[in-house]
Protein backbone atom coordinates (compact mmCIF):
# COMPACT_ATOMS: atom_id res chain seq x y z
CA UNK A 1 0.00 0.00 0.00
CA UNK A 2 2.85 2.13 1.13
CA UNK A 3 4.69 1.71 -1.95
CA UNK A 4 1.97 1.99 -4.35
CA UNK A 5 1.59 5.65 -2.92
CA UNK A 6 5.01 6.08 -2.92
CA UNK A 7 5.10 5.39 -6.81
CA UNK A 8 2.10 7.48 -7.71
CA UNK A 9 3.96 10.21 -6.17
CA UNK A 10 6.96 9.59 -8.00
CA UNK A 11 4.49 9.18 -11.34
CA UNK A 12 3.03 12.24 -11.50
CA UNK A 13 5.88 14.49 -10.68
CA UNK A 14 7.73 13.05 -13.28
CA UNK A 15 4.69 13.77 -15.66
CA UNK A 16 4.28 17.09 -14.81
CA UNK A 17 7.80 17.86 -15.08
CA UNK A 18 7.91 16.66 -18.34
CA UNK A 19 5.15 18.64 -19.36
CA UNK A 20 6.93 21.85 -18.05
CA UNK A 21 9.95 20.65 -19.53
CA UNK A 22 8.20 20.66 -23.06
CA UNK A 23 6.25 23.77 -22.24
CA UNK A 24 9.63 25.29 -21.84
CA UNK A 25 11.12 24.06 -25.20
CA UNK A 26 8.31 25.13 -27.02
CA UNK A 27 8.19 28.26 -25.56
CA UNK A 28 11.78 28.85 -26.12
CA UNK A 29 11.43 27.62 -29.58
CA UNK A 30 8.54 30.00 -29.93
CA UNK A 31 10.86 33.14 -28.70
CA UNK A 32 13.73 31.98 -30.70
CA UNK A 33 11.69 32.03 -34.18
CA UNK A 34 10.05 35.20 -32.61
CA UNK A 35 13.68 36.44 -32.22
CA UNK A 36 14.90 35.21 -35.23
CA UNK A 37 11.63 36.65 -37.10
CA UNK A 38 12.27 40.19 -35.56
CA UNK A 39 15.94 40.10 -35.87
CA UNK A 40 15.60 39.37 -39.59
CA UNK A 41 13.17 42.02 -39.50
CA UNK A 42 15.68 44.37 -37.55
CA UNK A 43 18.32 43.75 -40.49
CA UNK A 44 15.69 44.74 -43.08
CA UNK A 45 14.86 47.86 -41.34
CA UNK A 46 18.05 49.02 -40.53
CA UNK A 47 17.47 49.94 -37.25
CA UNK A 48 19.88 52.30 -35.15
CA UNK A 49 20.57 52.63 -31.84
CA UNK A 50 20.78 55.57 -29.50
CA UNK A 51 17.57 57.82 -29.03
CA UNK A 52 19.67 60.75 -29.78
CA UNK A 53 21.74 59.41 -32.77
CA UNK A 54 20.92 59.10 -36.54
CA UNK A 55 17.85 56.62 -36.50
CA UNK A 56 16.08 54.80 -39.30
CA UNK A 57 13.24 52.82 -38.88
CA UNK A 58 10.57 50.95 -39.97
CA UNK A 59 8.20 54.37 -40.51
CA UNK A 60 7.54 55.12 -43.70
CA UNK A 61 6.16 59.24 -44.30
CA UNK A 62 4.89 59.55 -47.74
CA UNK A 63 5.08 62.97 -49.10
CA UNK A 64 1.82 64.97 -49.62
CA UNK A 65 1.01 67.28 -52.66
CA UNK A 66 -1.94 69.27 -52.50
CA UNK A 67 -2.99 73.03 -52.27
CA UNK A 68 0.54 74.43 -50.04
CA UNK A 69 2.20 73.02 -52.83
CA UNK A 70 0.74 75.10 -55.73
CA UNK A 71 0.61 78.00 -53.91
CA UNK A 72 4.04 78.02 -52.71
CA UNK A 73 5.79 77.72 -56.27
CA UNK A 74 2.98 80.52 -56.75
CA UNK A 75 4.40 82.98 -54.45
CA UNK A 76 8.04 82.15 -55.44
CA UNK A 77 6.96 82.92 -59.36
CA UNK A 78 5.50 86.00 -58.10
CA UNK A 79 8.91 86.94 -56.15
CA UNK A 80 10.77 86.02 -58.96
CA UNK A 81 8.55 88.12 -61.30
CA UNK A 82 9.34 91.37 -59.48
CA UNK A 83 12.90 90.97 -58.94
CA UNK A 84 12.87 89.91 -63.10
CA UNK A 85 14.46 87.02 -61.90
CA UNK A 86 12.03 84.91 -63.77
CA UNK A 87 12.72 85.20 -67.57
CA UNK A 88 16.68 84.69 -66.66
CA UNK A 89 16.35 81.21 -65.42
CA UNK A 90 17.94 78.48 -66.92
CA UNK A 91 18.07 74.92 -65.87
CA UNK A 92 21.59 74.74 -66.98
CA UNK A 93 22.82 76.85 -64.57
CA UNK A 94 20.66 75.43 -61.67
CA UNK A 95 21.93 72.17 -62.68
CA UNK A 96 25.06 70.98 -60.36
CA UNK A 97 24.47 67.09 -62.63
CA UNK A 98 26.83 68.87 -64.86
CA UNK A 99 29.25 69.75 -62.23
CA UNK A 100 29.66 65.42 -61.84
CA UNK A 101 32.41 63.75 -62.78
CA UNK A 102 31.18 60.44 -62.25
CA UNK A 103 27.36 58.71 -62.45
CA UNK A 104 27.36 58.48 -58.45
CA UNK A 105 24.38 59.40 -56.69
CA UNK A 106 25.35 60.32 -53.33
CA UNK A 107 22.27 60.34 -51.12
CA UNK A 108 23.89 61.52 -47.26
CA UNK A 109 19.93 60.96 -46.13
CA UNK A 110 18.43 63.29 -43.15
CA UNK A 111 16.19 61.18 -40.46
CA UNK A 112 12.91 61.67 -40.58
CA UNK A 113 11.89 63.09 -43.37
CA UNK A 114 10.52 60.41 -45.40
CA UNK A 115 13.83 59.50 -46.61
CA UNK A 116 13.34 56.04 -46.33
CA UNK A 117 10.14 56.42 -48.67
CA UNK A 118 12.88 58.21 -51.40
CA UNK A 119 14.86 55.20 -50.59
CA UNK A 120 12.37 52.42 -51.63
CA UNK A 121 11.97 54.58 -54.70
CA UNK A 122 15.47 54.64 -55.34
CA UNK A 123 15.55 50.77 -55.16
CA UNK A 124 12.58 49.82 -56.77
CA UNK A 125 14.52 52.57 -60.01
CA UNK A 126 17.63 50.53 -59.87
CA UNK A 127 16.12 47.81 -61.60
CA UNK A 128 14.41 49.96 -63.68
CA UNK A 129 16.70 52.20 -65.21
CA UNK A 130 19.61 49.94 -64.54
CA UNK A 131 21.87 51.19 -61.28
CA UNK A 132 23.48 50.01 -58.26
CA UNK A 133 21.88 49.93 -55.27
CA UNK A 134 24.40 50.61 -52.04
CA UNK A 135 23.15 51.14 -48.96
CA UNK A 136 25.52 51.59 -45.76
CA UNK A 137 25.35 48.28 -43.18
CA UNK A 138 23.75 48.41 -40.09
CA UNK A 139 25.72 50.53 -37.22
CA UNK A 140 25.00 50.23 -33.32
CA UNK A 141 26.38 54.11 -32.98
CA UNK A 142 25.52 55.98 -36.02
CA UNK A 143 28.18 59.02 -36.76
CA UNK A 144 27.06 61.40 -38.71
CA UNK A 145 30.16 63.82 -38.17
CA UNK A 146 33.24 62.55 -39.34
CA UNK A 147 37.09 62.75 -38.51
CA UNK A 148 39.08 63.81 -41.34
CA UNK A 149 40.49 60.35 -41.93
CA UNK A 150 36.93 58.92 -42.00
CA UNK A 151 35.67 61.61 -44.48
CA UNK A 152 38.49 60.01 -46.47
CA UNK A 153 37.84 56.73 -46.03
CA UNK A 154 34.17 57.68 -46.99
CA UNK A 155 34.84 59.52 -50.45
CA UNK A 156 36.89 56.76 -50.95
CA UNK A 157 34.02 54.29 -50.62
CA UNK A 158 31.59 56.70 -52.18
CA UNK A 159 34.24 56.73 -55.78
CA UNK A 160 34.74 52.69 -55.50
CA UNK A 161 31.00 52.32 -56.47
CA UNK A 162 31.04 51.24 -59.97
CA UNK A 163 29.13 54.20 -61.69
CA UNK A 164 26.10 54.21 -62.40
CA UNK A 165 25.54 53.85 -58.78
CA UNK A 166 23.81 55.08 -56.04
CA UNK A 167 25.31 54.96 -52.46
CA UNK A 168 23.00 55.72 -49.09
CA UNK A 169 24.26 56.44 -45.94
CA UNK A 170 23.12 59.03 -42.99
CA UNK A 171 25.91 61.02 -42.74
CA UNK A 172 26.93 65.07 -42.94
CA UNK A 173 27.68 66.47 -46.23
CA UNK A 174 31.15 65.14 -47.17
CA UNK A 175 32.80 66.86 -50.02
CA UNK A 176 34.12 64.18 -52.14
CA UNK A 177 36.21 66.35 -54.53
CA UNK A 178 37.83 67.78 -51.57
CA UNK A 179 39.80 64.40 -51.40
CA UNK A 180 41.01 64.65 -55.02
CA UNK A 181 38.22 62.51 -56.14
CA UNK A 182 35.56 62.62 -58.88
CA UNK A 183 32.63 64.97 -57.85
CA UNK A 184 29.85 62.64 -57.14
CA UNK A 185 25.84 63.59 -57.66
CA UNK A 186 24.06 64.87 -54.51
CA UNK A 187 21.19 64.49 -53.43
CA UNK A 188 18.83 64.76 -50.24
CA UNK A 189 15.36 65.77 -48.88
CA UNK A 190 14.24 68.16 -46.08
CA UNK A 191 11.19 68.70 -44.12
CA UNK A 192 9.45 71.10 -42.26
CA UNK A 193 12.13 71.33 -39.36
CA UNK A 194 9.56 71.79 -36.51
CA UNK A 195 6.90 68.99 -37.59
CA UNK A 196 10.51 66.63 -38.31
CA UNK A 197 11.67 67.11 -34.83
CA UNK A 198 8.06 66.96 -33.02
CA UNK A 199 8.13 63.35 -35.47
CA UNK A 200 11.53 62.59 -34.02
CA UNK A 201 10.72 63.12 -30.79
CA UNK A 202 7.57 60.31 -31.13
CA UNK A 203 9.94 58.05 -32.93
CA UNK A 204 11.86 57.52 -29.93
CA UNK A 205 9.33 56.73 -28.15
CA UNK A 206 6.76 54.21 -30.11
CA UNK A 207 7.13 51.11 -28.66
CA UNK A 208 8.63 49.09 -31.92
CA UNK A 209 11.39 51.77 -31.80
CA UNK A 210 12.22 50.47 -28.11
CA UNK A 211 11.43 46.86 -28.09
CA UNK A 212 13.59 46.30 -31.68
CA UNK A 213 16.29 48.07 -30.22
CA UNK A 214 16.31 46.29 -26.76
CA UNK A 215 16.31 42.94 -29.18
CA UNK A 216 19.70 43.77 -30.89
CA UNK A 217 20.98 45.03 -27.99
CA UNK A 218 20.24 43.67 -24.48
CA UNK A 219 22.29 45.75 -22.61
CA UNK A 220 20.67 48.79 -23.30
CA UNK A 221 18.01 49.59 -20.70
CA UNK A 222 14.30 49.83 -21.09
CA UNK A 223 13.80 53.04 -21.77
CA UNK A 224 11.68 55.15 -18.19
CA UNK A 225 7.69 54.49 -18.48
CA UNK A 226 7.58 58.17 -17.05
CA UNK A 227 9.82 59.30 -20.03
CA UNK A 228 7.79 57.50 -22.83
CA UNK A 229 4.56 58.89 -21.10
CA UNK A 230 5.78 62.05 -21.84
CA UNK A 231 4.00 64.54 -24.59
CA UNK A 232 5.93 66.85 -26.66
CA UNK A 233 3.53 69.91 -25.62
CA UNK A 234 3.87 69.14 -21.79
CA UNK A 235 7.98 68.91 -22.32
CA UNK A 236 7.92 72.29 -24.54
CA UNK A 237 5.53 74.11 -22.01
CA UNK A 238 7.34 72.73 -18.92
CA UNK A 239 10.58 73.91 -20.03
CA UNK A 240 12.06 70.49 -19.99
CA UNK A 241 15.40 70.20 -20.90
CA UNK A 242 14.64 67.48 -24.16
CA UNK A 243 12.76 70.23 -25.59
CA UNK A 244 14.77 73.27 -25.11
CA UNK A 245 16.51 74.61 -28.22
CA UNK A 246 18.79 77.27 -27.49
CA UNK A 247 20.47 79.04 -30.05
CA UNK A 248 24.66 78.33 -29.76
CA UNK A 249 24.18 75.79 -27.75
CA UNK A 250 26.26 72.13 -28.87
CA UNK A 251 24.31 69.29 -27.70
CA UNK A 252 26.21 65.83 -26.29
CA UNK A 253 26.29 63.29 -28.29
CA UNK A 254 27.09 62.45 -31.92
CA UNK A 255 23.99 62.87 -33.38
CA UNK A 256 22.00 66.28 -33.28
CA UNK A 257 18.98 65.07 -34.18
CA UNK A 258 17.66 68.80 -33.85
CA UNK A 259 19.28 69.79 -37.34
CA UNK A 260 18.47 68.67 -40.49
CA UNK A 261 20.71 71.77 -41.36
CA UNK A 262 23.89 70.02 -39.92
CA UNK A 263 23.63 67.47 -43.14
CA UNK A 264 24.25 69.92 -45.50
CA UNK A 265 26.77 72.02 -43.25
CA UNK A 266 29.72 69.30 -43.17
CA UNK A 267 31.78 68.36 -40.53
CA UNK A 268 33.42 71.76 -39.72
CA UNK A 269 32.96 72.75 -36.04
CA UNK A 270 31.08 75.58 -36.71
CA UNK A 271 28.13 73.39 -37.73
CA UNK A 272 27.57 71.97 -34.31
CA UNK A 273 26.21 75.07 -32.33
CA UNK A 274 22.51 74.99 -32.81
CA UNK A 275 20.57 77.48 -35.26
CA UNK A 276 23.49 79.89 -35.83
CA UNK A 277 24.20 81.86 -39.08
CA UNK A 278 27.74 80.36 -39.84
CA UNK A 279 26.08 76.89 -39.90
CA UNK A 280 23.28 78.29 -42.21
CA UNK A 281 25.48 80.13 -44.31
CA UNK A 282 27.64 76.93 -44.82
CA UNK A 283 24.90 74.82 -45.06
CA UNK A 284 23.24 77.07 -47.95
CA UNK A 285 26.78 76.86 -49.80
CA UNK A 286 26.55 73.47 -50.05
CA UNK A 287 23.25 72.75 -51.38
CA UNK A 288 24.38 75.12 -54.24
CA UNK A 289 27.54 74.50 -54.89
CA UNK A 290 27.14 70.70 -54.88
CA UNK A 291 23.68 69.19 -54.82
CA UNK A 292 21.49 68.06 -57.85
CA UNK A 293 18.35 68.28 -56.12
CA UNK A 294 17.32 68.64 -52.61
CA UNK A 295 13.43 67.64 -52.50
CA UNK A 296 10.77 68.95 -50.19
CA UNK A 297 8.57 66.55 -48.29
CA UNK A 298 5.92 68.40 -48.53
CA UNK A 299 6.16 69.00 -52.37
CA UNK A 300 6.52 65.78 -53.60
CA UNK A 301 5.19 66.45 -56.93
CA UNK A 302 7.92 69.37 -57.54
CA UNK A 303 10.55 67.36 -56.26
CA UNK A 304 9.73 64.20 -58.26
CA UNK A 305 9.73 66.14 -61.83
CA UNK A 306 12.65 67.56 -60.68
CA UNK A 307 14.73 64.86 -59.65
CA UNK A 308 13.35 63.20 -63.32
CA UNK A 309 14.39 66.22 -65.46
CA UNK A 310 17.77 66.90 -63.41
CA UNK A 311 18.86 63.77 -62.92
CA UNK A 312 17.12 62.08 -65.46
CA UNK A 313 19.66 58.68 -65.55
CA UNK A 314 18.63 57.83 -62.18
CA UNK A 315 14.90 59.59 -61.68
CA UNK A 316 13.25 58.99 -65.09
CA UNK A 317 9.85 57.42 -64.49
CA UNK A 318 10.36 58.24 -61.07
CA UNK A 319 6.75 60.24 -60.17
CA UNK A 320 4.65 57.27 -61.73
CA UNK A 321 6.55 54.42 -59.16
CA UNK A 322 6.12 56.79 -56.64
CA UNK A 323 2.24 57.60 -57.16
CA UNK A 324 1.36 54.21 -58.28
CA UNK A 325 3.19 51.92 -56.03
CA UNK A 326 4.34 53.58 -52.98
CA UNK A 327 2.64 56.35 -52.17
CA UNK A 328 -0.72 54.62 -52.76
CA UNK A 329 -0.36 52.13 -50.16
CA UNK A 330 1.84 53.76 -47.44
CA UNK A 331 -0.07 56.33 -45.13
CA UNK A 332 1.05 59.69 -44.37
CA UNK A 333 2.75 59.46 -41.36
CA UNK A 334 2.69 55.39 -39.97
CA UNK A 335 3.25 56.54 -36.41
CA UNK A 336 -0.04 55.83 -34.57
CA UNK A 337 1.77 56.61 -31.30
CA UNK A 338 2.17 60.64 -32.21
CA UNK A 339 -0.61 62.92 -31.44
CA UNK A 340 -1.37 65.97 -32.69
CA UNK A 341 0.43 69.16 -31.62
CA UNK A 342 -1.23 72.49 -31.23
CA UNK A 343 -0.07 74.81 -33.67
CA UNK A 344 0.36 77.66 -30.18
CA UNK A 345 2.92 74.31 -28.98
CA UNK A 346 4.30 74.91 -32.20
CA UNK A 347 4.77 78.25 -32.86
CA UNK A 348 6.79 78.52 -29.52
CA UNK A 349 9.62 75.85 -31.10
CA UNK A 350 9.16 77.63 -34.60
CA UNK A 351 10.79 80.93 -32.83
CA UNK A 352 13.91 79.44 -31.19
CA UNK A 353 13.96 77.57 -35.13
CA UNK A 354 14.62 80.55 -37.29
CA UNK A 355 17.88 79.48 -38.84
CA UNK A 356 16.66 76.35 -39.48
CA UNK A 357 13.11 77.59 -40.85
CA UNK A 358 14.72 79.90 -42.92
CA UNK A 359 17.10 76.60 -44.35
CA UNK A 360 13.98 74.73 -45.07
CA UNK A 361 13.00 77.96 -47.40
CA UNK A 362 16.21 78.18 -48.99
CA UNK A 363 16.02 74.78 -50.07
CA UNK A 364 11.90 75.14 -51.20
CA UNK A 365 12.57 78.19 -52.85
CA UNK A 366 15.98 76.52 -55.01
CA UNK A 367 13.26 73.71 -55.80
CA UNK A 368 11.01 76.25 -57.16
CA UNK A 369 13.59 77.76 -59.44
CA UNK A 370 14.42 74.29 -60.67
CA UNK A 371 11.19 73.34 -61.39
CA UNK A 372 10.28 77.14 -63.03
CA UNK A 373 13.03 77.02 -65.19
CA UNK A 374 11.84 73.90 -66.84
CA UNK A 375 8.63 76.50 -68.25
CA UNK A 376 6.35 72.59 -68.63
C1 LIG B 1 0.70 65.97 -58.79
O1 LIG B 1 0.98 65.24 -59.97
C2 LIG B 1 -0.09 64.47 -60.42
C3 LIG B 1 0.39 63.62 -61.58
O2 LIG B 1 1.39 64.25 -62.33
C4 LIG B 1 -1.24 65.41 -60.81
O3 LIG B 1 -2.34 64.66 -61.26
C5 LIG B 1 -1.62 66.23 -59.58
O4 LIG B 1 -2.62 67.16 -59.92
C6 LIG B 1 -0.45 66.93 -59.01
N1 LIG B 1 -0.81 67.58 -57.76
C7 LIG B 1 -0.43 68.80 -57.44
C8 LIG B 1 -0.90 69.31 -56.12
O5 LIG B 1 0.27 69.48 -58.14
C1 LIG C 1 34.60 71.17 -51.79
O1 LIG C 1 35.93 70.98 -52.20
C2 LIG C 1 36.26 71.67 -53.39
C3 LIG C 1 37.67 71.25 -53.78
O2 LIG C 1 38.55 71.43 -52.71
C4 LIG C 1 36.12 73.18 -53.14
O3 LIG C 1 36.39 73.89 -54.31
C5 LIG C 1 34.70 73.49 -52.66
O4 LIG C 1 34.57 74.84 -52.34
C6 LIG C 1 34.36 72.65 -51.48
N1 LIG C 1 32.95 72.86 -51.14
C7 LIG C 1 32.55 73.30 -49.95
C8 LIG C 1 31.09 73.47 -49.76
O5 LIG C 1 33.30 73.55 -49.05
C1 LIG D 1 14.13 79.27 -26.77
O1 LIG D 1 15.35 79.94 -26.57
C2 LIG D 1 15.47 80.60 -25.31
C3 LIG D 1 16.81 81.27 -25.25
O2 LIG D 1 17.03 82.05 -26.38
C4 LIG D 1 15.32 79.63 -24.18
O3 LIG D 1 15.33 80.32 -22.95
C5 LIG D 1 14.01 78.85 -24.31
O4 LIG D 1 13.96 77.84 -23.33
C6 LIG D 1 13.90 78.23 -25.68
N1 LIG D 1 12.59 77.61 -25.83
C7 LIG D 1 12.39 76.44 -26.42
C8 LIG D 1 11.00 75.92 -26.47
O5 LIG D 1 13.29 75.82 -26.93
C1 LIG E 1 21.10 68.34 -66.13
O1 LIG E 1 22.33 67.72 -66.45
C2 LIG E 1 22.25 66.35 -66.69
C3 LIG E 1 23.68 65.83 -66.90
O2 LIG E 1 24.33 66.55 -67.87
C4 LIG E 1 21.35 66.06 -67.89
O3 LIG E 1 21.23 64.68 -68.11
C5 LIG E 1 19.98 66.68 -67.63
O4 LIG E 1 19.17 66.53 -68.76
C6 LIG E 1 20.12 68.15 -67.26
N1 LIG E 1 18.80 68.66 -66.91
C7 LIG E 1 18.41 69.89 -67.16
C8 LIG E 1 17.01 70.25 -66.77
O5 LIG E 1 19.13 70.71 -67.68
Amino acid sequence: MEQFHWNRRMVLPKRTSELIALMAISTTLFLFLHTRDLNTKLKEMEVKIQPYSMVSGNQLISGDSGPAEVSGMRATMKLLESTGEMQSLQPTRLNNTRKAQTEVVFFNRVPKVGSQTLMELIRRLSSKNDFGFHQDRVQRVETIRLSLEDQAELAALVSSYEPPGVYIKHVCFTNVSNFGLPEPIYINLVRDPVERVISWYYYVRAPWYYVERKIAFPDIPLPDPKWLKKDFETCVLTDDRECRYVRGEIREGIGDHRRQSMFFCGHHHDCLPFDTRGALERAKMAVERHYAVVGVLEEMNTTLTVLEKYVPRFFEGASDIYWNEISRYTPINKNAFKPPVSEEVKNIVRRNFTREIEFYEFCKQRLHKQYLALKL
